[in-house]
């Protein structure tokens, strides 16, 4: 219950108005234990078919939850009218790095196309002591931010609906691409999930029992391991289900 309330309050929650329903889906969070944190994250989400047709709102995520209680959060949002949030065509997602504080923090928003591949760095720069973000679009940085967090203690994906998205059968779809386990492909054909490859979190120190905090739902993964004695570790392919919201999933009402 501590993990529901901690991400409830962590949520997308400043692109909803009051009253707005909010619910989460499938997800795959790693949280740390005593005083480690999370020095860098990289991921590489491949982007789904939204859903169709486009209502309000499905916001697809990895984010970071830090000490004081910011939620460093790229996004991929798929808007009921993709053209007055970022100019984007119908079918396109809105991407850019993001970050809730008391209010949501946001660089640039730009429209992405189902099959691109949004990169998501996140790095706390020793200098200033902020997280410095990226999002980039098939390699290329389109949306960059700053925000002073404090200390990531935990990284999530997470599938979260709002308003409308959260009483439609609106899950994400796409064609997974990239899984190179046989056997964890054949289960992502038949879940039609969305994807994220070639996922590496670097934490301040190592710590070998890391993968303790690790918590999935309606998700398959191809495993988390570390290369260097628990202080860099990977994981190849994350994969969160196609998934119908319903009663049970909802946060916010
Ligand atoms: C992040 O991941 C992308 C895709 O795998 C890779 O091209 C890039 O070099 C990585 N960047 C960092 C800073 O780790
Ligand atoms: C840290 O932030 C400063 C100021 O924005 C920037 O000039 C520097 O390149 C950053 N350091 C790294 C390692 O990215």
């Amino acid at each position: 219950m501590h993990y529901l309330k901690f991400l409830t309050a962590a949520t997308l929650v400043q692109l909803a108005y009051a009253g707005d329903k909010i619910g989460f889906g499938p997800n795959f969070a790693v949280s740390s234990t005593g005083s480690t944190w999370i020095k860098e994250a990289n991921t590489t989400l491949i982007l789904p078919e939204t859903p169709s047709p486009q209502v309000e709102r499905l916001a697809i995520w990895p984010g970071m939850e830090t000490s004081n209680g910011n939620l460093v959060q790229a996004l991929a949002v798929s808007f009921e009218d993709p053209a007055a949030n970022c100019g984007a065509q119908n079918g396109q997602w809105c991407v850019w790095a993001s970050t809730l504080q008391d209010t949501q923090i946001s660089g640039k928003m730009v429209p992405a196309s189902p099959g691109d591949r949004i990169t998501m760095h996140y790095v706390y720069n020793d200098s200033t002591g902020e997280y410095d973000q990226s999002s980039a679009i098939n390699g290329k940085i389109v949306s960059t931010l700053s925000t002073s967090s404090g200390y990531a203690q935990r990284w999530d994906v997470a599938v979260e609906c709002q308003v409308d998205a959260c009483s439609r059968t609106s899950p994400p779809h796409s064609k997974p691409a990239s899984a190179s386990n046989l056997v964890l492909r054949e289960r992502l054909r038949a879940n039609q999930a969305l994807e994220y490859v070639d996922t590496t979190i670097i934490l301040n120190k190592a710590d070998s029992s890391w993968t303790e905090g690790l918590y999935t739902k309606l998700s398959h993964n191809s495993g988390l391991r570390t290369v260097d004695g628990g202080k860099t570790w990977k994981v190849d392919t994350i994969a969160l289900n196609s998934h119908l919201f319903d009663e049970s999933d909802i946060q916010y009402n």
